[in-house]
């Protein structure tokens, strides 16, 4: 499905003003009360009734999205189904849940304590939105930058509100992170003469992007996973883990499995259990299209809060700013801010700039809605949806011609499947589901307040407070996820898990009842997402 004619003539404004913004340089930035403004009166998550306050557990209080909201009100998916916890299928020191980057780095470093570990993940060994990032991964590795510099954009980007610590460990963490990756042999992106290449992201202070073309989560990915299955680590695969067990003392002791494939449910005892399980995207907040992997149904989030651990920042969800909004064949993919990296400027229906290419995420896609909602300035579309452009041609007359073929060879294969030639013509986009901002909150080891529970990935919260820049997702996988494996991992020697049982989720039922939620028949995790009306 190429443009239309109406399409292309409408181009034809953006093409009229191009030169023109090419030549005066960068858009004003927002002051902060301009992005206040913008953020309270057109973020989602701002929407009042979007969110719902929770009535009890340790979130009691809080207000998170009605679609997560339904299912930590929910009964759990193995209430009434009778277990010999006794009879344990796996008996080990560590174990890993979720097989992306954050559960491939952490089993890795597990594993070098001397720990036995077990990675267990509900899809493959690599189904994650690890392997669907795009645009790269942020480290302070140059001259003219530090992790210090690095950390007040983390803050700067967070709003402010991120866990002081998590972000100093984050930031300070970046270059080990990196250089680990090389080693284990990520091809980066580099100069000739051996150098990283690095460019901006939204947010950023410096340059400090470092990328693998436009497929750098695909090609982290392949490295993890190589290295996982070649040091010989024990991986099930289309493995669930659908509660987790706590010991007598109130300590995780590992979880009950459920296969995928026969339907079974097993026991898996170990002294620590690392969740990685990444984010809900696949919940479909406010009714967004994601960018996010089949299996991104927030399990860890349910299945922790059970135990006792504390969600953090689940009132703040990440709105991408450059989700397609058109061919409607791929409505919501993403489209790597990359390409808003390498100079792409969102314009108006009349050619005209309207937010600076590289404001924050949140205030990006804010001033994006704006823009549509507020202005009627949108592009619609055939299909009715609505979008701004993203003006791609810019790229190669900023860094000379082939840089989009060079740089983004994913994005331009992804439209030339509908024949829109992003090397010449801009492309269509709106805001869509990218990220849970937080999660479970974790200290600097990644540990949660639930004793020997870990959460590394878009599973933990607190890291990135109100907003993640950029690029600090591959990162917090990596840098949270050898933090996990390491504590867990080390610290499994010198413990002895007591009788295991499933009586905190007794009590969270009864807590649950207590507090009058009506749970409609729900049940949780939801494991996979549900796109089909069953008719009875
Ligand atoms: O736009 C992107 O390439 C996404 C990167 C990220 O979320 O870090």
């Amino acid at each position: 499905m190429s443009y239309t004619p109406q399409l292309r003539e409408l181009i034809k404004k953006v093409e009229a003003t191009r030169a023109d913004r090419v030549k005066k340089g960068n858009f004003r930035r927002m002051t902060m009360d301009e992005r206040d403004e913008v953020l309270s009166k057109f973020h989602p998550d701002f929407i009042e009734a979007s969110m719902r306050k929770l009535t009890f557990g340790v979130n009691r209080g809080d207000k998170i999205p009605h679609e997560l909201a339904d299912l930590i009100e929910a009964r759990s998916l193995i209430e009434g189904l009778k277990f010999d916890l006794e009879k344990i299928a796996y008996d080990v020191d560590v174990l890993v849940v979720g097989g992306g980057g954050a559960g491939a780095s952490a089993a890795l470093l597990a594993q070098e304590q001397g720990a036995d570990v077990l990675m267990v993940t509900k899809l493959r060994f690599g189904d994650a939105n690890t392997v669907m990032a795009q645009g790269g991964i942020q480290a302070a590795d140059k001259e003219n930058d530090s992790p210090a510099i690095h950390y007040l954009d983390v803050m700067g980007g967070g709003r402010f509100e991120n866990v002081p610590e998590l972000a100093r460990a984050l930031t300070n963490d970046a270059p080990i992170a990196l250089k680990w990756l090389e080693d284990l042999g990520v091809m980066f992106d580099k100069f000739p003469d051996g150098t990283m290449k690095s460019i901006h992201g939204g947010g950023t202070s410096r340059k400090r992007m470092h990328s693998a073309r436009d497929y750098s989560g695909a090609e982290i990915m392949r490295t993890l996973r190589d290295e996982v299955r070649n040091r010989g680590i024990r991986v099930i695969e289309f493995c669930a883990v659908v509660e987790l067990l706590l010991d007598s003392d109130g300590k995780a002791g590992g979880a009950v499995l459920y296969n995928m494939e026969t339907g079974e449910y097993e026991v898996a005892r170990a002294k620590t259990v690392i969740l990685a399980t990444g984010g809900s995207g696949r919940l479909h907040y406010q009714g967004f299209p994601t960018t996010n992997h089949y299996g991104a149904t927030g399990d860890a989030l349910v299945i922790g809060y059970r135990a006792g651990a504390k969600m953090a920042f689940m009132h703040t969800i990440q709105y991408h700013p450059t989700g397609a909004a058109y061919p409607p064949q791929i409505l919501g993919l993403l489209i790597t801010e990359k390409v808003r990296g390498l100079g792409a400027e969102p314009v108006n229906i009349d050619g005209e700039q309207f937010v600076y290419h590289l404001e924050t995420r949140d205030v990006a896609s804010a001033a994006i809605i704006r823009e549509i909602k507020e202005r009627g300035k949108g592009i619609t579309t055939p299909t009715g949806m609505v979008g701004v452009w993203l003006d791609s041609p810019m790229i190669d007359i900023i860094h000379g011609p082939g840089t989009v073929e060079k740089e983004l060879p994913a994005m331009v294969r992804q439209f030339a499947r509908f024949n829109v030639d992003i090397v010449r013509e801009p492309m269509l986009i709106y805001p869509c589901l990218h990220y849970q901002n937080g999660g479970l909150l974790i200290d600097e080891n990644g540990m949660t307040a639930v004793e020997n529970l870990y959460v590394a990935g878009e599973a933990a919260g607190g890291i990135h407070g109100g907003n993640r820049l950029m690029g600090n997702s591959l990162l917090d996988i990596v840098v949270f996820g050898r933090r996990a494996g390491r504590h867990a991992g080390a610290r499994a020697k010198d413990i002895k898990v007591k009788k295991l049982s499933l009586n905190h989720v007794d009590a969270y039922h009864k807590e649950m009842e207590a507090a009058g939620v009506d749970t409609g028949g729900r049940v949780s995790p939801m494991l996979l997402p549900r796109y089909t009306h069953r008719v009875e």
